[in-house]
């Protein structure tokens, strides 16, 4: 693993961000989250975590061996958390960055997944993906579609299973494997993120460690026309999301996806109304 990823700090604008993003196809940037936040969000994650196995399965034997038997996961964060659904969803950061990669193709971006992924001693390497190839049927080149992170909760080192992510991938046809060299880990201080788009390949790393877990939060955002990977309406049902932000409301499906600006239409209408229009006058 010899390939580096760029850095930056919190401090760098949105633009540069992007702009390595487009470049490399994946950022590291330091300081993400604060570290008062980060304190705050681990400690409500805590019990969570405790509570969950990762001897579980999923919807299809594909998906069991993907995860493995070695990671505790936690979905539905907008439900569980408070701190995930108040603070962390709608976040600057991201609010910055998405517009910046996502915005010139559509009317307003949504979250996609929002996922804490606890790897455990044992963990091996995922195999290496893209995560835009949930949308498979979508023509390719397409404009971006997908920023994804994962936020690192604890110090991410190569033995813990850090991320790993191989730079310039998002350009690369699909039948193209990366050799061992072009791949670059993305260690990092708690609190920083590696940033990166749909089509850069990456993975999981192994965690190689006797008793440590590598705890991270996966997010991604996409397009707001786009189906997403979890299903925020089941998972954060309207008598939840009531109590949220209205940002976090929008950012979680329940805003109209306006591109009447655009020459467009709308999408995801309740009665022709915008449902975050209808969750405020307690009509939903
Ligand atoms: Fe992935």
């Amino acid at each position: 693993m010899r390939a580096e990823l760029p850095r930056l700090d919190r401090d760098a604008s949105d633009a540069r961000i992007a702009a390595a993003l487009h470049e490399h196809g994946a950022v590291v940037v330091e300081g993400v989250i604060d570290p008062d936040l980060l304190a705050r969000f681990n400690a409500e994650l805590d019990p969570l975590l405790e509570a969950v196995s990762p001897e579980r399965s999923y919807l299809n034997p594909a998906i069991d061996w993907f995860y493995g038997k070695r990671v505790r996961q936690l979905t539905g964060m907008a439900t569980k958390s408070r701190i995930f659904g108040e603070e962390l969803l709608c976040h600057p950061f991201y609010e910055g960055v998405c517009r910046e990669i996502l915005g010139p193709s559509c009317a307003g971006h949504q979250l996609n997944a929002a996922q804490v992924m606890d790897r455990g001693p044992g963990a091996e390497q995922q195999m290496l993906h893209r995560d835009e190839d949930v949308w498979v049927h979508l023509p390719r080149p397409h404009p971006e579609v997908q920023l994804a992170s994962v936020i690192a909760l604890v110090d991410f080192r190569a033995e813990l299973g850090a991320t790993v992510a191989v730079p310039g991938s998002h350009r690369w046809e699909r039948g193209r494997e990366a050799r061992p060299e072009e791949l670059a880990c993305a260690e990092m201080p708690a609190g920083s993120a590696v940033l990166y788009l749909g089509s850069t390949l990456h993975a999981g790393g192994a965690n190689t460690t006797e008793r440590e877990w590598r705890r991270a939060m996966h997010m991604s955002f996409v397009v707001g026309w786009l189906r997403t990977e979890d299903n925020h309406y089941l998972s954060t049902p309207p008598d939840v999301a009531r109590r949220l932000p209205r940002r976090s409301q929008e950012l979680l499906g329940y805003a109209a996806h306006d591109a009447l600006a655009a020459g467009g239409g709308y999408l995801g209408t309740v009665d022709l109304f915008d449902p975050v229009e209808l969750l405020a006058r307690n009509e939903l």
